[in-house]
Formats: structure tokens, C-alpha cells, sequence
């Protein structure tokens, strides 16, 4: 190997240090944080039956909670360690994205 390989090696190594780097940032992003337009859009299957205002009328209001909050809920409902039928059905058809899109946007609503 001459001087120059070994350069190029080095140049390659760093370029998949950051690249590892950026993908392990984004990923723990996507987790922490959901896009809060996206849970815009899918709020409006929601918010049929959960008022916005924060208002209770027989069904819980789901506005200004932290995330991870949000987020262990909607597992719960998933996992059907909440037994609520109607919830089980409609987190059980959401990804995980969608759910901490939801989380984001739900989140973000001050009663
Ligand atoms: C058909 C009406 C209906 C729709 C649509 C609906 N929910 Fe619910 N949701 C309920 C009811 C009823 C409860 C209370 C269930 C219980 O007692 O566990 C509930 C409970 C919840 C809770 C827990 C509230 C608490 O205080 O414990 C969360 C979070 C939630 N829903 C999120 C959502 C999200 C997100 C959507 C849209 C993807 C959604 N719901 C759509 C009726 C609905």
C-alpha cells in the first residue's frame, strides 16, 4: 500500500464516521421528536371524537401533553394493555412515526 492509499482510507474511514454519525442523530431525532405537521394532517381522524379546545365531554381531551406521555398512551392502547376497544383499533393502525407525529402536534396545543 502505498502513502496515498493509505490517505484515501483514512479520507473513506472519516466519511463513514460522520455519515454513522448523522444517521445515529436523525434516527434518535425521529424517535424524540415527530413532525408536527405530519400529526396535523393525521389529527383530523382524531379529532372527530377529541375536542381540541381541551374541553371534556365524555371522552378525554388529549392537548399539551409531553410526548413521551403521548407516546407510552398510545403503546398502551397498541400493546392493549388499555382495554378501550375504540382506541385499541385506531393506535393499533398507526406506525411509530405516526404516533410521535400525533405526540408533536397534540402536544404542542396549549388548552
Ligand atoms: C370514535 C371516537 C374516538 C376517536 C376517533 C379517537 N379517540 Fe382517542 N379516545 C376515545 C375514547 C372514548 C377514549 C377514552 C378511552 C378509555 O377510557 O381508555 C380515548 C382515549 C384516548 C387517549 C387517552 C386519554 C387519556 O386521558 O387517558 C389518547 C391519547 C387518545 N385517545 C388519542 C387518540 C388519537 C391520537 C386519535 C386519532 C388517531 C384518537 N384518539 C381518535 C375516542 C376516540
Amino acid at each position: 500500500m502505498n502513502p496515498g492509499d493509505a490517505l484515501t482510507t483514512k479520507r473513506m474511514r472519516a466519511a463513514g464516521a460522520v455519515a454513522a454519525l448523522v444517521l445515529s442523530a436523525s434516527g434518535a431525532n425521529a424517535q424524540a421528536k415527530g413532525d408536527r405537521e405530519f400529526g396535523r394532517y393525521l389529527s383530523s381522524s382524531c379529532v372527530t371524537c377529541h375536542q381540541l379546545s381541551g374541553r371534556y365531554d365524555g371522552i378525554p381531551p388529549i392537548i399539551g401533553w409531553p410526548d413521551e406521555s403521548f407516546v407510552a398512551i398510545m403503546n398502551e392502547y397498541r400493546s392493549k394493555a388499555r382495554p378501550n376497544p375504540v382506541m385499541q383499533t385506531i393506535a393499533g393502525k398507526l406506525s411509530d412515526e405516526e404516533v410521535a407525529a400525533l405526540a408533536a402536534y397534540f402536544g404542542s396545543i396549549k388548552p
